[in-house]
């Protein structure tokens, strides 16, 4: 397994909270530590949500520091940003070819939209731009131009991974051998992350903690985390509270089984569970958040990583690009 290389791309539509930390960061940051692989800002998909450049470049900024800062190796793994890459933009418009269009009417995010233009009785396709549209087709190539083996993924991304093994699997079947197929991996112990008001977190429920908000600030967040109206005397069920489901995402595996007695056990009320789960993301995010703070003030280190990223990822693409084109057009 050790030799696999991965690839994994992060979407810069906002302010990195723990929503994003539990999906796949975790999962990338520590495959970078024994094997070789692919980071990127994936900030073309950003461009069907946002139409405003500053944005794009300062969420860049901060997902590129926040993978630094969390210990993204960065020998092993080649972190650039998605624009920077000439071939990404060939290889979308040649795999439009072989990508049929029954795939993107299946895609959940293509067909949410949908739905929610059925229900409010406006046209099927208000508000989805060709962008959103093959949102898929994009992401396959980001899966497939660097020979890449595994896509660590959150759950709700599985589907497009899948796309990417179809649509190279078409690929493969009319022009020969071209592509590998690689494996989604989804980490299923962590599931989905729950927000404040204990759904998923999102920022479109406006219910998410910045994961390098600072100390006070988390606090305070911590501290208006929904919880039932169970009285500290009351045995409680762990896994239905979004205390200690953030838990989970900072500590031990013998810490959690610790913490799940303390709920099931009662005598602990949220308050102090609260307080237990502040002390601990403290403890972990402290030495991350200086550090990204520092690469959020000296840019032009961050710029300087990607650069390089990008270099080492060209060269990459570059050959592969002309490979896949002499298939398809000789
Ligand atoms: N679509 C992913 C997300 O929204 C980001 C992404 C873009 C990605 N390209 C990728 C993830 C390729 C894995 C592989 O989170």
């Amino acid at each position: 397994m050790d030799n696999k290389i991965f690839l994994s791309g992060i979407k810069p539509t906002g302010t990195p909270h723990l929503g994003n930390y539990g999906g796949m960061l975790r999962s990338i940051i520590e495959m970078s530590k024994t094997r070789k692989g692919f980071v990127f800002i994936a900030d073309l998909h950003s461009l069907n949500s946002i139409h405003n450049s500053a944005d794009i470049k300062q969420h860049s900024y901060e997902c590129a520091a926040m993978a630094i800062a969390l210990g993204l190796n960065l020998e092993n793994a080649v972190l650039f940003r998605q624009s920077d890459i000439d071939a990404i933009y060939k290889l979308n418009t040649l795999l439009m070819n072989v990508t049929p269009k029954g795939l993107m009417n299946r895609a959940h995010s293509y067909k949410a939209m949908v739905e929610k233009n059925t229900e409010s009785g406006t046209d099927v396709d208000a508000g989805v731009n060709m962008g959103l549209y093959t949102y898929p087709i994009l992401m396959s190539a980001d899966i497939l131009l660097y020979d890449s083996d595994v896509v660590p993924v959150g759950a709700d991304q599985k589907q497009h991974v899948e796309f990417a093994r179809d649509i190279a699997g078409y690929f493969n079947n009319t022009y020969g051998e071209t592509f590998k197929l690689p494996e989604p991996i989804i980490n299923q112990d962590i599931g989905i992350i729950p927000g404040l008001d204990g759904r998923k977190m999102s920022k479109s429920y406006d219910n998410t903690i910045q994961l390098f908000a600072p100390s006070s600030e988390l606090k305070k967040k911590i501290m208006r985390i929904t919880t039932d109206s169970k009285t500290p005397e009351e045995p409680k069920n762990p896994d239905e509270s979004t205390i200690f489901q953030l838990y989970k995402l900072f500590a031990t595996n013998q810490e959690i089984e610790d913490f799940r007695k303390m709920f099931l056990a009662g005598g602990m009320g949220y308050g102090t569970a609260k307080t237990i789960l502040f002390e601990k993301m403290d403890a972990v995010l402290s030495g991350p958040r200086a550090e990204y703070e520092r690469l959020m003030n000296n840019k032009s280190e961050i710029d300087k990583i990607l650069e390089d990223g990008a270099m080492r990822a060209s060269a990459v693409a570059e050959k592969n690009i002309v490979r896949i084109k002499k298939a398809m057009l000789g």
